[in-house]
């Protein structure tokens, strides 16, 4: 049973809250969060994703804190969730690292590369441990095609295309380039990591890109290369017309028909 404590009770840590509490081996005993009225757990969230847990019930022995530097200090806290917006990140994961705690860290890990690196070094030095959120890499349909392309079950893969597109989120902080880095480092992200986990470092990339709402760049498509999958790309954007939704599509061409109920999952493996 590990003891959580989350810091940030906005869309993301509310459906962490939910998760946790269909937990068997996790107890959250502390949220933190400075704005008081989201301590409840029930702030008005949208997760534009069908089957998320969407909060949960914080009980009366749940520690609240407004500052999460008490939160930190908390000695039945053992693992930090940090589900602060981006920029936030560094600080306190390095806190909670020094502090002796386990770290959850929403992705992205850092607003820079330069800062994520910097979570990285205080993890190798820390007692605990660290892990960022590159949830992905445990969603059903995503795990099963990780498998497939290692055991080689259909053969070497020539070609994947990874499609992750919406409209955008609204709200300060995804309309805020400078604090989310846009759509290139909020969503491409989850592509970025998936592509390195299922096929290595690339050789190289060439990505294109526009900038729409935040300043940053908010569409972008990228191609990897690779000496031996011949044509790997991703696009990622949220600069899609309002009502557009959320596409992330499913396995069309799956021939087990593995398909994920709320329809994540890659766009095409065109040599399945
Ligand atoms: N894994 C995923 O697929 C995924 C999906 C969405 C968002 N995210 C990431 O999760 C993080 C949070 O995003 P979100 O959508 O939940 O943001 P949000 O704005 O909805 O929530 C952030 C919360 O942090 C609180 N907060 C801000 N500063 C604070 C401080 N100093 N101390 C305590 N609380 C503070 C805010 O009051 C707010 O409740 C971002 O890094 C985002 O990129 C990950």
């Amino acid at each position: 049973m590990v003891n959580v404590g989350i810091i940030g009770l906005g869309m993301m840590g509310v459906t962490h809250l939910g998760i946790y509490a269909t937990r068997p081996d996790a107890r959250i005993v502390a949220v933190c969060d400075k704005d008081p009225a989201r301590l409840s757990g029930k702030s008005a969230v949208s997760v534009n994703i069908e089957g998320i847990p969407k909060g949960s019930t914080i009980s009366n022995d749940v520690k609240k804190y407004e500052d999460a530097a008490d939160l930190i200090a908390d000695p039945n806290v053992q693992l930090v969730d940090i589900c602060l917006p981006t920029p936030l990140h560094l600080k306190f994961a390095k806190s909670a690292l020094s502090a002796g705690k386990h770290v959850m860290i929403e992705k992205p890990l850092g607003r820079t590369s330069a800062e994520a690196f910097e979570i990285v070094d205080a993890a190798d030095a820390a007692s605990g441990i660290a892990m960022p959120a590159m949830c992905m890499r445990f969603w059903p349909g995503w795990d099963w095609l990780k498998q497939v392309i290692n055991q080689r079950k259909y053969g070497a893969v020539l070609s994947a295309h990874l499609r992750r597109v919406t409209s955008h989120p609204g709200g300060s902080f995804y309309s805020d380039g400078k604090a989310c880095g846009g759509a290139l480092l909020d969503l491409h992200v989850h592509d970025a990591d998936f592509i390195q986990y299922c096929f290595g470092m690339p050789k190289a990339v060439f990505s294109r890109g526009y900038s729409k709402i935040t300043g940053q760049i908010d569409h972008i498509i990228t191609q990897y290369i690779f000496d031996d999958v011949p044509m790997v790309t991703a696009e990622g954007g949220w600069a899609m017309a309002n009502g557009f939704g959320l596409e992330i599509p499913a396995y069309k061409y799956c021939p087990e028909s593995r398909i994920y109920e709320s329809s994540i999952a890659l766009d095409r493996l065109l040599n399945l």
